[in-house]
């Protein structure tokens, strides 16, 4: 068994109402002056939380301007911002764009550091502020992962900068907090989750204590990705997406993610397709052009997917990739490149673009040269 390294948030918490939870940990630790990064869009929230807080003579300032794909020129702006506020904690809650943003900023106030120069594994090596992280959607894993991700303007490509100093110092995951995410958030940031859990378990470096997660979380997600998008009060699909997304960020550290990642970043930056759909619009094909150098893995996320145990490997993972395309056909996401107005002159531009992500391309089971990148973009064409 290869060794195997976990940086988990100190602390944790999963459970309905847990935000409440938050409120006393804060204040327990002693904050006063709360930075918090939140969404536009969940101002109901975003206000009770603020509410609370101040009730225990917590100062906080709200920003919510902040938009999908976060580049490095926002992190710039928000940074003069809570320089100014001098605090002493910086809170993100909301999707992985948001928590994204609040972990790399938590690293970066109050100092001289400018973030574009530590893009890379493992070249930030402090973080003077608390971070704490709220996600507001079953999706990213960003609460609990050591990855922050950012749009380079200078090259329109997407970077990251992993370290363990981006893993908050704690997490609280409400499913609640999820309930009102339109159905469109929720197939997208689910399909994100699942892609996760699958590049996890069929990862070069998968390993036994992640694929007890990746597997989990698979099933969960199989299991209730459809229920929690037809209806978003499904309190307990809520909670199963809310645990599997957990599973699938707690993977990110350890193992990380794959081609499908890879392969899809230049769909969210050249093309502002969202994360998760862009990832959904490659995770089947990718799965067949892998399936036969690992078949045996496939057909375990088959079955964690809930597909009956029969017949040949290949069979079976041949039939997870039909499982995967039933959910997105039910979650109403697109199935093929040509239905989100990307041509095929772009295929060249965009596998430039993603061959550079080799983080992650060094992860997946086969080597992905340019031919075979041109080929999975042809076939999810
Ligand atoms: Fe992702």
């Amino acid at each position: 068994m290869e060794q195997i390294t976990f940086f988990h948030p100190a602390k944790i918490v999963f459970g309905k109402g847990c935000v409440d939870q938050f409120i006393m940990d804060i204040e327990k630790e002693g904050k006063k002056n709360i930075y918090m990064l939140a969404v536009d869009a969940l101002k109901d929230i975003t206000a009770n939380i603020k509410r609370k807080l101040e009730t225990k003579g917590i100062k906080v300032s709200v920003n919510e301007s902040l938009q999908a794909e976060p580049s490095f020129a926002d992190l710039e702006k928000l940074k003069i911002e809570a320089d100014s506020v001098n605090a002493d904690a910086i809170v993100g809650v909301g999707g992985g764009s948001v928590m994204d943003t609040a972990k790399m900023l938590a690293a970066i106030v109050n100092t001289d550091i400018n973030a574009k120069d530590y893009v890379g594994i493992g070249l930030l090596k402090q973080r003077n502020t608390y971070l704490a992280c709220l996600p507001t959607t079953s999706g990213t894993g960003s609460e609990v992962s050591p990855n922050a991700i950012f749009l380079d303007e200078a090259d329109m490509d997407k970077k990251g900068v992993i370290s363990p100093f981006l893993v908050p110092d704690a997490s609280y995951v409400d499913p609640m907090l999820t309930v009102g995410a339109p159905p469109t958030v929720t197939a997208s940031t689910g399909l994100d989750a699942l892609t996760h859990c699958i590049e996890a378990f069929v990862n070069k470096f998968a390993h036994p204590m992640t694929d007890l997660y990746a597997l989990e979380g698979i099933r969960l997600i199989g299991k209730s990705l459809v229920d929690a998008y037809n209806d978003g009060n499904n309190i307990e699909a809520r909670e199963n997406l809310s645990l599997g997304s957990l599973y699938g960020g707690l993977c990110l550290g350890p193992v990380n993610t794959g081609a499908v990642h890879a392969l899809s970043y230049p769909l969210g930056s050249k093309f502002k397709i969202p994360h998760g759909i862009a990832n959904a619009l490659l995770l089947p094909y990718v799965m067949q052009f892998n399936a036969k150098y690992q078949s045996e893995r496939y057909a375990k996320v088959a079955a964690a997917l809930g597909v009956e145990i029969s017949g040949s490997n290949e069979d079976m993972a041949q039939k997870g990739v039909d499982v995967v395309f039933e959910i997105m056909k039910k979650c109403n996401v697109p199935l093929r490149l040509s239905e989100i107005n990307i041509s095929r002159d772009d295929f060249e531009m965009i596998a430039t673009s993603a061959l550079k992500v080799q983080r992650l391309l060094k992860n997946n089971v086969k080597e992905i040269y340019r031919g075979d990148a041109l080929k999975i973009y042809e076939n999810a064409y």
